[in-house]
């Protein structure tokens, strides 16, 4: 007898969640539970850039893990003819700063890195803080494009959609075999998970064609990025806001430090701003729980808090889940190697 799954969340983590575990379970349905779905999730506004960031004390060898896990599956993917479609594309990118900058441990998952000496960064970037420098090339996954192209592929699969918001642990127990937990920043709120608390960051989309090149510099905080139909100029990173409207003080920064990096910004065209909470936690909650919930028993897989870096993540984590509601389950998984084509 099929056993049902719910996923909670569809934002780039529940919905990849629930991808993974539709595709290598055997014998689940799988259904999504959520009152945001695509465009109106956190990924849809971020640039979506691979890079792990805001992660507290997410320990290094599970950021490794997941984030290795997901550059190489969108990797695969920017090797089809599949990747226009599904937003992924290579990033060639400077970080930037007064201070030295010190060599992360994913250096060598990313292409070409490289320390690059202050003159050639001094001619690049004459206005802005370029006394030392990274360059290398990453991967950018627009969820624009990317959450519809696996929403695509969910449905093509056959799982199912509820839009509401689950107000009560009770309205899920006793249908689903297993509930997963992928409320990013809300799960704060459900049963209260209080060490789950906003990161406030402010973007602004322009039309600038010519910038090709996507630059962070530490010291300003700001950066640019390229996409595919407008760049990003950000960006603030505020722990504890939660004012999800974008302000004139954060956007004045925004393009300043942006103007110092590009001058020729100051051409470009105002497309619109966003301000989007990241879901920050001391750690990413990845874990199974069986709780009684109204005398029943409800088996949880969580998945959530995944900071700056749900996008960098995202593919590793739901992996992960996809293996614990296995287990929870009975089941063995076999993680299929390709994505289907022609979707
Ligand atoms: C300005 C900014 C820039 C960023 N840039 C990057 C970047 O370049 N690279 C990167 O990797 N990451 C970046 N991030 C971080 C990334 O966007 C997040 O880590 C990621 O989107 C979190 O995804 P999520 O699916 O956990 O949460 P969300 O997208 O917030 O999704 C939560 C889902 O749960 C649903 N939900 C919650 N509670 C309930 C409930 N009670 N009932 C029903 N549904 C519920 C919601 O409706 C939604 O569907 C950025 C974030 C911001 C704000
Ligand atoms: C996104 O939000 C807007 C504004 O609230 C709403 O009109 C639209 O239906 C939402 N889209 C989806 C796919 O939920
Ligand atoms: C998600 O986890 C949080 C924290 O434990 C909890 O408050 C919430 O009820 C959970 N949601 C679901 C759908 O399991
Ligand atoms: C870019 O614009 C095209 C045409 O309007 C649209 O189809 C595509 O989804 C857009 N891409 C993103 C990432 O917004």
């Amino acid at each position: 007898m099929p056993r049902d799954v719910c996923v909670v969340g569809a934002g780039v983590v529940g919905l990849a969640s629930a991808v993974n575990i539709l595709e290598n379970i055997p014998d689940v349905r799988v259904t999504i539970i959520a009152d945001k779905f695509s465009p109106n999730t956190t990924a849809d506004g971020a640039a979506g850039v691979w890079l792990p960031y805001s992660l507290g004390n997410t320990p290094e060898n599970l950021q490794r893990r997941w984030g290795e896990t997901t550059f190489h599956h969108l990797e695969t993917l920017l090797k089809t003819e599949e990747s226009s479609t599904a937003g992924v594309t290579a990033l060639p990118m400077f970080r930037i700063s007064d201070d030295p900058i010190k060599e992360e441990y994913w250096s060598k998952t990313v292409y070409g890195y490289k320390q690059v000496p202050t003159g050639e960064l001094v001619k690049l970037f004459p206005h802005a803080h370029t006394k030392y420098g990274e360059f290398y090339i990453t991967l950018l996954c627009e969820c624009r494009m990317y959450l519809p192209w696996l929403m695509r592929r969910f449905k093509e699969g056959g799982g199912k959609l509820i839009n509401k918001r689950i107000l009560d642990l009770q309205e899920l127990t006793g249908r689903y075999d297993v509930i997963v937990n992928c409320t990013g920043l809300d799960a704060r709120s459900l049963v209260a998970d209080y060490s789950v608390q906003p990161i406030r960051g402010q973007l602004r989309r322009v039309t600038a064609p010519w910038i090709k090149h996507a630059v962070y510099d530490f010291t300003s905080e700001c950066y640019a990025i390229p996409c595919a139909n407008n760049t990003v100029l950000g960006g603030t990173t505020q722990h504890g806001n939660w004012n999800k409207k974008p302000n004139e003080v954060d956007s004045e920064k925004i393009l300043k430090g942006a103007r110092a990096i590009y001058p020729s910004l100051k051409h470009a065209t105002l497309q619109h701003d966003w301000a989007g909470l990241r879901p920050g936690r001391p750690r990413v909650r990845l874990e199974s729980e069986i709780r009684k919930v109204g005398g029943k028993e409800a088996k949880i897989v969580h998945n959530y808090g995944h900071g700056g870096a749900g996008v960098t993540l995202h593919w590793g984590c739901a992996q992960d889940t996809t293996a614990l509601v296995a287990e929870l389950l009975g089941e063995k998984v076999n993680f299929r190697k390709q994505p289907p084509s022609k979707l």
